[in-house]
């Protein structure tokens, strides 16, 4: 792998990220790991991040002994890159020249990193600090108005480094850049492409669970689908899903995991009905938190029951007593693994948080197959394998699904209402090509709020219904999206004409912070 060591910035991720783009694959380690245990990772290359600390003052992160002398070809980014100089002998220091943002760089064009780039670039600083002084031996390849030494190289020891940022899309040439130094820089060709993930994933997932059976909760999310769709090709005979419907699902999910999931995949799927069970525990609740404490307490209740019955052969084509199920499969993803510690092996059921608390009798073992790869490789692969569009391409949908969108009790009146409104402004917004513009558009039912309006001949008293279109990258914040006012006319005029109940349709315009995307 090419091994990013993290200085702490909130970059090492996204370099990581744009490794695997270059079809190289990459993991993030922390830079106090000791140079023998980075070593032993065998790493192609390694890539030293930004980080928030001044190289000079006491306590700052520093590179782990050794590793530089290692012949291991570095790139060294932002502060990397003054780590690095430090640690070969040249100079760092506060010259008073800030930078940040947008700012032009000349570059040597007939160096390694930037041949066959324009030699004026548009660089993405960030820094207070800067080398006064490149490493003996090293190449000045990069300089801007403030800071002369910008970048260096030196091919033969095959060490490398920037002061901007070339992981940001704001960097123009930043992925060439990361493109040059991984191929003639490391001398590393891509080939991390999804065939290729598969075929490693399948190979680990058969020696990890050998003979024992495998259980999957399938929520019809992206994650689930391409982890259990994974699990499926690797020991297809051993797997069971299980698929909860808790009523509170938008129209077509169920059919989308029952009927295309499992035709796709062929995976062995139990449903569980459990419609009634979820709309009476729920029956005169109206606080968020309370809402969401009954959901997720009905939903493990009702996958532990189908594990039992599972376990004791009561449901599942591939209910077998002799090989008892051993395995839960979780789609943990890699920012996950990375916030959490990182960390690799299986931790066991109670440290897991997609399924949530299952109880300490139910003793399974974690298969997470996804727990290496990022959002867009799962879909790379959940498209590679088969996984229907629609699933592959889906927004994401909270666990509590339409529960917490109901604004008051909710009732089976209510849902019905609000999945015919939240149908109409799906279809609308896919039809006007918009799905790749928003993160997701929550559309929530204001249960207790009603309004007057006038339809027809007649007086109505309706209930409003919200539309929240965000655009993010994580949904840790988001913006509002600004959508065209025709989309969101035809949405408004399909809504109150198509859904009874509701007769006005208003847009959330407030960015997160201060909302959150979901209402409750
Ligand atoms: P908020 O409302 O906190 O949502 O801004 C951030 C993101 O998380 C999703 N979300 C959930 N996802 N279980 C989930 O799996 C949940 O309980 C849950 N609550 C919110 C939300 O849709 C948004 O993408």
């Amino acid at each position: 792998p090419v091994l990013v060591v993290d200085f702490g910035a909130q970059y090492a991720q996204l370099i990581a990220r744009r490794v695997r783009e270059a079809d190289v694959y990459s993991e993030v380690v922390p830079h106090d790991m000791p140079a023998a245990e980075v070593l032993a990772k065998r790493p192609a290359a390694l890539i030293l991040s930004g980080g928030p600390s001044s190289v000079y003052v006491e306590g700052a992160p520093r590179l782990a002994e050794g590793l530089l002398e290692a012949g291991v070809p570095v790139l060294g980014i932002c502060y990397g890159f003054q780590a690095m100089t430090q640690a070969l002998g040249g100079e760092v220091a506060k010259t008073g020249q800030r930078e940040y943002g947008h700012t032009a760089a000349r570059v040597v064009t007939d160096s390694v990193l930037f041949a066959e780039q324009p030699a004026d670039q548009s660089v993405w600083m960030s820094h207070g600090d800067s080398v006064t002084r490149a490493p003996e031996g090293t190449t000045v390849t990069a300089s801007t108005e403030g800071t002369p030494v910008a970048a260096f190289e030196d091919h033969e020891r095959r060490v490398y480094g920037v002061q901007w940022h070339p992981e940001v899309l704001h960097s123009a040439q930043g992925q060439q850049v990361l493109e040059r130094f991984l191929r003639q820089g490391a001398g590393i060709e891509g080939r991390w492409t999804p065939g290729h993930v598969i075929d490693e994933l399948v190979e680990g997932i058969r020696a990890q669970v050998g003979e024992g059976r495998v259980i999957c909760a399938l929520s019809g999310g992206v994650d689930s689908s391409v982890a259990a769709a994974l699990v499926q090709k690797a020991v297809g005979d051993q797997l069971t899903c299980v698929f909860v419907d808790h009523g509170l699902l938008r129209a077509g999910e169920r059919e989308q995991v029952e009927t295309d999931f499992v035709a796709a995949t062929g995976v062995d799927l139990v449903t569980v009905d459990a419609v009634d069970q979820f709309l009476d525990a729920l029956a005169g609740q109206t606080d968020p938190e309370t809402k969401r404490k009954i959901i997720g307490r009905e939903f493990i209740r009702t996958f532990e029951q189908a594990a039992r019955d599972i376990v004791a052969g009561r449901a599942g084509e591939n209910a077998d007593d002799e090989h008892p199920v051993k395995w839960l499969v979780q789609g943990t993803l890699y920012p996950d693994v990375v916030e959490s510690g990182g960390g690799a092996g299986t931790a066991t059921i109670k440290s897991h948080h997609n399924v949530g608390g299952l109880p300490d009798d139910l003793q399974f073992g974690l298969v997470e197959p996804l727990r290496m790869l990022f959002k867009d490789e799962v879909r790379a692969i959940g498209r590679e394998l088969g996984v229907p569009e629609a699933i592959v391409a889906r927004q994401p949908f909270p666990g509590p699904g339409l529960g917490i969108r109901i604004i008051g009790e909710v009732t089976a009146d209510r849902l019905e209402t609000l999945r015919a409104a939240d149908a109409i402004a799906r279809e609308e917004l896919t039809a006007a090509g918009l799905d790749d513009t928003i993160w997701q558009c929550p559309v929530v039912l204001l249960a207790d709020v009603r309004s007057v309006g006038v339809q027809g001949d007649g007086r109505t008293y309706g209930h409003p219904i919200v539309l929240r279109p965000v655009s993010s990258e994580d949904a840790m914040t988001a913006d509002w999206t600004r959508l065209p006012y025709e989309v969101l006319e035809r949405i408004s005029t399909r809504i109150t004409n198509e859904v009874d109940e509701v007769n006005r349709v208003v847009l959330d315009v407030t960015s997160k912070p201060p909302g959150t995307i979901e209402w409750e």
